[in-house]
């Protein structure tokens, strides 16, 4: 929306982070580090096979150690819909790096040097932890991850593909990656009573308290979940990890707290990963540039465990208008922990290939990729007609291709050469859906006029509790400064993970919605506030759950400009730029923080971040950050992302689409095509690794 901010702190206004003094101060406390006396530290001992059974194992003779658990001690755990999370129940081992025994000590140092001398006993069995593009397990998911269906089919596709005057036929693959948040997944448990109480680094303390309950058969308000501080998530923290129920478990058996953090080498296996890819996409088009014909498929992995059936090819069902298309999904089960969610799963490994596919096609016709773009852009969701809420998906291009300088660009690849360096430029679109999940807040004002809100959210370093403190006070009419939204703590009003870019659209309607009825309540107030203070609360749920998804998405735009070493290969990023209509933005400060945040991570995924497997072990080779080269200031030389006001209600009432995805869904693909323009040279297995290039 275009209303200028009304006063200091309203929405749109670029207020500093709430909690960054404390952050900056080391006085914000994040899972294992609240003072306590008398805890326990643990360690985990992980799987050296792929595929077995656990026979016996030897436990450490060690005064400091407390307990060691493994299947054939620990508490048994009722069933959920997660069988990860029925750690140290079975022998069954199911991947490599799985948890098969617990060392819980006195000291943190006792806790590892005990689960470095556990001796265990193994059947080996033969594993395949290997996807190929025919391999002999695919299969078709009943359904994706998002509930939409895994293959959808219009028109002829092969008929329009061989009468098309110009056509691509290509294979893009991307290696398994792996979110690495700078704070580790940790816990700290421990129990009063019946009661569990778990100081815990998540994305969502409502839905992690409801998990861990139905894990050890308690009620879920036996379950309190303190999330006050989070380092990071990128998804991986969105659900339930193997630490939390761990970390209850040793502090039940030992009857004291329980620290337990997970080493930088144990988050390669234990708490998710991008899955590899292999996607083919074909295009055909007439001369002049209209797609007569898009066909997606994808190959991707799941675990023996648990079906992740991740949905790379949706986005292409929203992007570009043809009369043919299709989009398939197939899985693999493999002797592999489970993908999991990683920041834009499937949309950021489905928009590289095809947005690099349109890029082969606008090189294939002579056309610039932008001008490409305008040719196919659809009046109404290309698959099924339904109008879009807002798109300017052109509008993103057009500002992006001003900002970034993309006029007078010579089509041509490997035209420019300055000194050693060859440098291209390349496009690539985003798109993001926009989502909502079902929240409750209330807020509460007291005598003096002070305002607290409370909603279970949670800010993973996005800056969510600064954009909250906005919204109530707008809501309200008040200055940022009376109010406190106090977030982080499922014993708050229940709300919805941090997920999906999600956030500010379903905990802000919630908080939107407190304040408003608060502000209702005053308004009919004759006297002063009562001492006891007024509160109002609002459930979102049933209008989120009475709301249309389809047809609402973020879009966006990426511009790269590389330079690529001669000689070596070397690559790097001279400029990146992203231009989004993404509704209305809350805080300029903390979405642009966002949006660069995500397209560094793009940048990772093009050129750095690759988990690489070892076959025979059922293992990635790279499992710590110094060989799994997550990008640093010193791979950024200029970043920058700008974006429309774009005033869209039917969304939800804040107009807010979300933001915390988008920047990694384009930023791959442009910097892919780059290179191309660049070099000539088309890589189409990321990463883009400078052995791939000479
Ligand atoms: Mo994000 S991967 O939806 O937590």
């Amino acid at each position: 929306m275009t209303t200028a901010p009304t006063r200091p702190g309203s929405i749109g206004t670029p207020v500093a982070r709430i909690e960054g003094p404390l952050k900056v101060t080391g006085a914000a406390r994040y899972a294992v580090e609240y003072p306590m006396e008398n805890v326990a530290y643990a360690w985990v001992v992980q799987s050296p096979v792929a595929r077995g059974v656990l026979t016996a194992i030897d436990t450490p003779d060690d005064d400091d150690v407390l307990a060691t658990l493994w299947h054939g001690n620990a508490p048994k755990l009722r069933r959920s819909d997660d069988p990860e999370l029925q750690v140290l129940q079975s022998s069954r081992i199911s991947y490599r790096g799985q948890v098969v025994a617990l060392v819980v000590a006195e000291t943190l140092e006792a806790a590892r040097r005990g689960a470095q001398s556990v001796r265990l006993s193994i059947t080996e069995e033969e594993h395949d932890a290997e996807l190929t593009a025919d391999h002999p397990g695919l299969y078709t998911p009943e359904k994706l991850n998002t509930g939409d269906p895994a293959d959808t089919s219009q028109g002829d596709v092969e008929a329009a593909l061989a009468a098309a005057a110009a056509s691509v036929d290509v294979t893009y693959s991307t290696t398994a990656l792996h979110p690495n948040p700078m704070e580790p997944h940790a816990t700290t448990a421990f129990w009063v009573g019946d009661d569990l109480v778990l100081y815990d680094s998540n994305q969502g303390p409502s839905a992690i308290a409801k998990q861990v309950a139905r894990v050890f058969g308690l009620d879920v308000g036996q379950v309190h979940v303190v999330t006050e501080h989070v380092g990071g998530g990128f998804g991986s923290k969105g659900s339930t990890r193997p630490n939390t129920i761990l970390a209850a478990m040793a502090a039940q058996v030992v009857d004291i707290p329980v620290r337990l953090a997970l080493p930088r080498q144990a988050l390669f296996s234990m708490v998710g990963h991008r899955t590899p890819t292999i996607q083919r996409v074909r295009l055909g088009a007439t001369a002049d540039g209209v797609l007569t014909a898009i066909a997606h498929d994808v190959v991707e992995q799941t675990s023996t465990l648990y079906e992740y059936a991740e949905q790379p090819a949706v986005v292409t069902r929203h992007m570009y208008a043809a009369p043919n298309r299709r989009t398939s999904h197939r899985l693999t089960r493999l002797d592999m922990p489970t993908p999991r969610w990683m920041r834009a799963p499937g949309e950021a490994p489905g928009m590289l290939a095809l947005e690099c596919a349109i890029d082969e096609l606008a090189a294939t016709l002579e056309i610039d990729p932008i001008e490409l773009r305008v040719r196919n852009e659809p009046d109404v969701e290309p698959e099924d007609g339904t109008p879009f809420s807002s798109r300017q998906y052109l509008e993103c291009l057009r500002l992006g291709a001003e900002r970034f300088g993309w006029g007078g660009r010579d089509p041509r690849p490997r035209q420019r050469r300055e000194g050693n360096w060859w440098i291209g430029t390349g496009v690539a679109g985003a798109a993001y859906p926009s989502m909502v999940l079902p929240s409750t807040a209330s807020a509460t004002m007291d005598a003096t006029g002070a305002v607290t809100v409370d909603v279970a959210a949670v800010d993973i370093g996005t800056g969510a509790r600064t954009i909250l403190h906005q919204v109530a006070a707008d809501a309200l009419g008040v200055a940022l400064e009376r109010v406190t939204v106090r977030i982080g703590d499922s014993a708050l009003p229940k709300a919805s993970i941090a997920g999906g870019s999600s956030g500010a659209a379903s905990w802000g309607w919630a908080v939107d919605g407190a304040c408003r009825a608060l502000r209702e309540q005053l308004s009919r107030l004759t006297g002063p506030v009562p001492a006891e203070g007024l509160t109002a609360t609002f459930d979102a749920t049933p209008q989120v759950k009475a709301r249309e998804n389809a047809g609402k998405h973020a879009f966006g735009a990426h511009f790269a400009e590389v330079r690529v070493d001669a000689d070596t290969g070397e690559v790097r990023v001279s400029r990146l730029f992203g231009a989004y209509a993404v509704g209305r933005v809350l805080n300029p400060r903390t979405a642009r923080s966002q949006f660069i945040g995500a397209m560094t991570m793009g940048m990772g995924m093009a050129l750095h971040e690759e988990s690489v497997l070892d076959p025979s072990t059922g293992d990635w080779v790279n499992h710590d950050l110094a060989e799994y080269h997550v990008p640093v200031h010193a791979d950024v030389e200029w970043i920058d992302a700008a974006w429309i006001d774009e005033d869209d209600p039917a969304v939800n009432p804040l107009g807010v689409k979300g933001i915390g995805e988008i920047g990694i869904v384009g930023s791959p693909a442009a910097i892919v095509n780059a290179i191309h323009h660049a070099t000539g040279v088309r890589v189409r297995d990321l990463p883009v690794r400078l052995d791939k290039l000479l």
